[in-house]
């Protein structure tokens, strides 16, 4: 599959601009899609349509964003997530700057709460906050009227990887209703299966989960059903057999093995996961034929997916990429609260 053509047009089409009027959008923060509404989220899939054609210009320079500062705040690794946030603040004419835990005063002891207080202070506007620990977005949130992004709490939640698939599923099948979107590996340790689960159910596709009973969330294991209404988790189909949650998928995503949220004694041996659970062309072979094959990143390949799969012609997974920039614009504008403006590319 290929990206869509660059753009060198100084001007969206009409028809990339369909956000006009009064979209829905409720959020001061972005801490999971969990209380996103369908109308939310359409606002922020169809401004990401926009910035989409801002990126693709020869130059992406605009200046919708002059004057607002962000802050990368990431207590854990990242390359997409940090690189894509740094690059959407930039073509939009934002200031961006970075604070890594390991260099910075946290060594010296300082709390969470201190270094959101302490940047807020320097007046930045919006923080990216990566933590390996759930729940900790929601805590910054509480001590600063800076908006907060959650790029990646622990095994809780990846908002803003989960709108970039929905955004590269919908540009690819349209509406998703119906569709059947398989996710298949460490689901218990996945932020992104997690927001992904919010965000898809929401949209109406129907949700698949496959993995090892030892991978699948509490709650979700030994079950053949729909989960329990009850349950933290959107309603999702389980299943541990990999060719059947494959048969008719539209969409197949792959799952690293979240290998530093685990405990030991998850499973028999990685050659044996690999054995039993990789995506590969022959498993793909079960999919619809027009399907798309998806990995948030970072991948290993030969043990979750197979190399050849995963730079084969069905996968979009650079898509996902490119996207993560055009949807991280697009949050950071709605974040903003500037007006929307009839051309994204005049500041107002
Ligand atoms: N998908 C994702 O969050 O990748 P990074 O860890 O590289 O940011």
């Amino acid at each position: 599959m290929t990206a869509p053509a660059a753009s060198t047009s100084n001007t969206p089409p009409a028809e990339a601009t369909p956000n006009r009027g009064a979209p829905e959008w409720n959020h001061h923060h972005v801490l999971d899609l969990d209380d996103f509404s369908v109308q939310e989220i359409e606002t922020v899939l169809n401004l990401a349509d926009r910035m989409r054609e801002v990126l693709d210009r020869r130059i992406a320079r605009v200046p919708a964003l002059r004057g607002y500062t962000i802050v990368n705040l990431f207590y854990e690794p990242s390359t997409r997530t940090r690189a894509s946030f740094e690059l959407a603040g930039k073509v939009l004419g934002a200031d961006v700057i970075s604070v890594t835990a390991s260099t910075s005063s946290v060594v010296k002891g300082e709390s969470l709460i201190d270094t959101v207080r302490t940047l807020r202070a320097m007046r930045v506007d919006a923080m990216v906050m990566r933590h390996s620990m759930a729940g900790t977005p929601y805590l910054a949130s509480e001590h600063t009227d800076a908006s907060i992004i959650n790029a990646g709490d622990g095994a809780h939640a990846h908002p803003t990887q989960a709108l970039l698939d929905l955004y590269t599923i919908r540009s690819h099948l349209g509406d998703l209703r119906g569709k059947r979107v398989v996710m298949v590996g460490d689901i218990a340790h996945s932020r992104v299966a997690r927001s992904d689960m919010w965000g898809l159910t929401a949209l109406g596709a129907q949700v698949v989960v496959c993995g090892p009973p030892t991978l699948l969330p509490r709650g979700l294991r030994a079950s053949d059903r729909p989960a329990h209404a009850e349950s933290a988790l959107p309603p999702v189909t389980v299943e541990t057999d990999i060719d059947r949650a494959i048969e008719g998928a539209d969409v197949v995503m792959a799952l690293r093995l979240q290998s530093e949220r685990q405990q030991g004694g998850l499973l028999p041996s990685l050659h044996e996961y690999a054995r039993l659970y990789q995506v590969t062309a022959e498993r793909l072979a079960r999919a619809k034929p027009n399907h798309l094959l998806m990995h948030p990143g970072p991948k290993n390949e030969g043990t979750e997916i197979a190399a050849s799969v995963a730079a084969g012609g069905h996968s979009i997974i650079e898509e996902q990429v490119t996207n993560g920039v055009a949807v991280r614009m697009a949050l950071l504008y709605l974040l903003s609260g500037r007006e929307l403006p009839s051309d994204t590319g005049e500041a107002r």
